[in-house]
């Protein structure tokens, strides 16, 4: 079969020819239709992830049709049309993942190949009202940004949000999650095109985080937030701090702009303010989440499909941070 594997690191994104793998016992085949990227294959491509092992076919996201099962499974999946939870073996505490806990694609085998064997209890049916490509979009940014605001921060219907760096995949899936929870939302983003498509999604506005003293004029035009999501860190954290309601809840769940230097304790404890970690999520929160995106028809934004064959310019586009919504490996 074809597939993007990684011998060694910074190795030129591009397919090569692997053998079909077999499944398991309690693994199935899945014939892959599409997968999605995201930052994280990016730094795994450039060596820049913990507990690399190489040669490893990366992708996180995948959504395809079960063509073989492995022994030991009671229940015929075969011909179902299937996405993947990548994040497995978390283990039995929901706070944290257990030292067992990997995601597809480093260091295991992932997505973006014409096949991939997963276990199957992380293989969930596919939402109905999803086409291919919104499906191969949901797993990874779903699971994160569904838990950074409802299982972390416990969003409430009404609640004010806002997320920071709306270009990013987890924060767009966090936009269109709060605003189907009914949610007053704000984003911000390096740039104001991207802030009007976030309008056009149902944010109620938007502030260009590269603009001085961006977090005072937010407040002078739409208050305090109850719930601020945040994939970026670094010392734009302080205005985030800024812009919390007292009481306020802030969940973080990358540092793409590096360490957190200039916060001022006092700012935090006297607000009384909650600031969580969260890292993608349990079974159960992918479970959640599947359930929410079918009760409220949610959609993922896509940014732009390209075939497998394509990946390395994929690739390029995500590095180069021009995208809005989740690129999309069409296999
Ligand atoms: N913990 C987890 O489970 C988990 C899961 C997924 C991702 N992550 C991490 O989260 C981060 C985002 O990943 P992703 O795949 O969602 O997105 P991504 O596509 O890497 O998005 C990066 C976005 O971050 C925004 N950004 C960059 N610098 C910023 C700054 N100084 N302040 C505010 N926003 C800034 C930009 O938004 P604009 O273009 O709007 O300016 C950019 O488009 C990465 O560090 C990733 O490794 C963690």
């Amino acid at each position: 079969m074809k597939a993007i594997v990684l011998n060694e690191i910074h190795e030129p994104i591009a397919l090569k020819e692997v053998s079909i793998p077999e499944p398991s016992t309690g693994e199935v085949c899945i014939q892959l239709k599409a997968s999605a990227l995201n930052h994280r294959d990016v730094w795994v491509q450039k060596g820049l992830y913990p507990g690399m092992k190489l040669p490893c076919i990366l992708g996180s996201d995948g959504v395809g049709t079960v063509v073989k099962m492995g022994d030991g499974i009671v229940e015929d999946l075969v011909g179902e049309e299937v996405i993947i939870n990548p994040g497995m073996f978390w283990g039995e505490n929901p706070d944290v993942a257990s030292k067992d806990f990997v995601i597809l694609g480093m260091p295991i085998n992932g997505t973006f190949a014409e096949f991939v064997n997963v276990p199957f209890e992380y293989v969930h049916a596919k939402p109905e009202h999803l086409s291919i490509e919104q499906a191969a979009a949901l797993p990874l940014a779903g699971v994160t940004a569904y838990r950074a605001l409802f299982t972390k921060a416990g969003l409430l219907p009404e609640e004010k949000v806002f997320i920071n760096g709306i270009g990013g995949g987890v924060a767009l899936m966090a936009l269109v999650f709060a605003v189907a929870n009914d949610c007053e939302v704000y984003v911000s983003s390096s740039s104001d095109e991207k802030i009007e498509k976030a309008i056009a999604l149902g944010a109620k506005g938007g502030i260009n985080y590269k603009t001085e003293k961006w977090s005072k004029k937010l407040i002078k035009e739409a208050g305090y937030f109850d719930v601020i999501i945040d994939g970026a860190g670094g010392d734009n954290f302080a205005s985030l701090v800024d812009i919390a309601a007292p009481g306020g809840r802030i969940s973080i769940y990358g540092g793409t702009a590096g360490n957190i230097s200039n916060v001022l304790p006092p700012k935090i404890f006297f607000k009384q303010l909650k600031i969580m970690g969260t890292t993608m999520g349990t079974q159960t929160d992918f479970d959640i989440m599947l359930h929410f995106v079918d009760k409220y028809e949610v959609e993922p934004v896509i940014d732009k499909i390209y075939p497998l064959s394509e990946a390395k310019e994929a690739f390029k586009r995500m590095e180069d941070g021009k995208q809005f919504g989740k690129i999309i490996l069409k296999h």
